[in-house]
């Protein structure tokens, strides 16, 4: 066996050898303090493509989500998603132990739900019951098979939310690849809510980050709760300079992952003993269902990864395949090739 093809997520990225030169030449200082050059150079950029008034780099995308809604609720709210959303289920139960809130998750096929979904689940003002206290929408969404949000669906929720009185945080740890697929800019995608994060250290190439963006008072108060929850950094530049570089080159070239992605989908869904539905690959995921008998995901991915193959299980029978900027076409084409080899066996 010679390479492994790792598909497991779009994290397992290694920094390329201009992302590594920009690093080591980057401007640093403390950032604590404010001071750091290159810190300030990507939080206003990501703000200015965002189209907000300020950013904010954090450690990572569960930071970025947990800061954002700390600043947007208080302990005792509820906080209204979809059930598969990131941060309800895949950061810990932060939203629990560090934001003292609980979740009000709505049930959707694709992580996108509708204005008339949220009002159903928006809560009376009787005291007796939680308050609502925030909407949060994933873009792409990644348990929802890497769906994209458009932005009529997102203005069309986040209108009911503030008809409401909620604020709306956009988790945009893949809003690029929202972007890649549609043409539509990270700026309309991003103009109808209050707060959003975006992730550095995905598709786009990144060892670490992401970066939340608002208006400043916001923002101000996210860099209280960024130090409160761990997140100042020193002499941080030199990630802020990798998460520069991954803007710079690595977001027009998503599109390649995309394609990569359908070639995987199509390859795949010739295969007996998996169904997956093409139609709903639109970016850089893959999702598929094992319904050959005598095998589970776990099985099935012991078989692939000593063929040279990684994938994540999404549950017993369930598979995800998750494309990036370090497998090719041919890496596809082997990857499909070993899948049918390992469901043969
Ligand atoms: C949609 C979404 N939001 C947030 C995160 C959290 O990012 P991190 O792993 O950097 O904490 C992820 C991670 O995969 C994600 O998929």
């Amino acid at each position: 066996m010679s390479k492994i093809t790792d598909l497991r997520s779009d994290t397992v990225t290694l920094p390329s050898d201009g992302m590594r030169e920009a690093m080591m030449r980057a401007k640093v200082g403390d950032d604590v303090y404010g001071e750091d050059p290159t810190v300030i150079e990507l939080q206003r950029r990501v703000a200015e493509l965002l189209g907000k008034e300020a950013g904010l780099f954090v450690p990572s995308g569960t930071m970025a989500n947990q800061v954002s809604l700390r600043a947007h609720t208080e302990p005792g709210d509820e906080v209204i998603l979809d059930a598969g959303g990131h941060s309800f289920n895949y950061e810990s139960g932060a939203t629990a132990a560090l934001c003292g809130v609980q979740v009000r998750p709505i049930t959707t096929e694709t992580g996108v739900f509708t204005a008339a979904q949220l009002d159903e689940a928006v809560r009376p003002p009787a005291y007796y019951m939680p308050q609502s206290g925030l909407v949060i929408i994933e873009n792409t969404n990644n348990y929802g098979g890497g769906t994209v949000w458009s932005v009529e669906q997102t203005l069309q929720v986040a209108r009911r939310a503030h008809h409401h009185g909620l604020p709306v945080h956009l988790d945009g740890a893949r809003l690029f690849n929202a972007q890649a697929a549609t043409g539509v800019s990270v700026k309309e995608f991003a103009a109808p809510v209050d707060s959003a994060s975006i992730c550095l250290s995905k598709g786009l190439g990144a060892p670490v980050g992401s970066v939340v963006v608002g208006d400043r008072q916001f923002i101000t108060k996210v860099h209280r709760f960024r130090k409160m929850f761990g997140g100042g950094m020193r002499q941080v530049g030199f990630l802020a300079a990798a998460g520069l570089y991954a803007i710079e080159h690595n977001v027009t070239r998503l599109v390649d992952d995309h394609k990569n992605a359908k070639r995987l989908a199509e390859g795949l869904a010739k295969l007996d003993g998996i169904e997956l539905d093409i139609n709903r690959v639109k970016t850089n995921m893959v999702f598929f269902k094992i319904t050959r008998s005598g095998f589970d995901s776990h099985a099935l991915l012991e078989r692939m990864r000593k063929l040279g193959v990684l994938a994540n299980p999404t549950g017993p029978m369930g598979i995800r395949l998750v494309t990036h900027l370090n497998v090719d076409k041919h890496d596809i084409d082997t990857a499909v090739s070993s899948i049918a080899e390992a469901l043969n066996r």
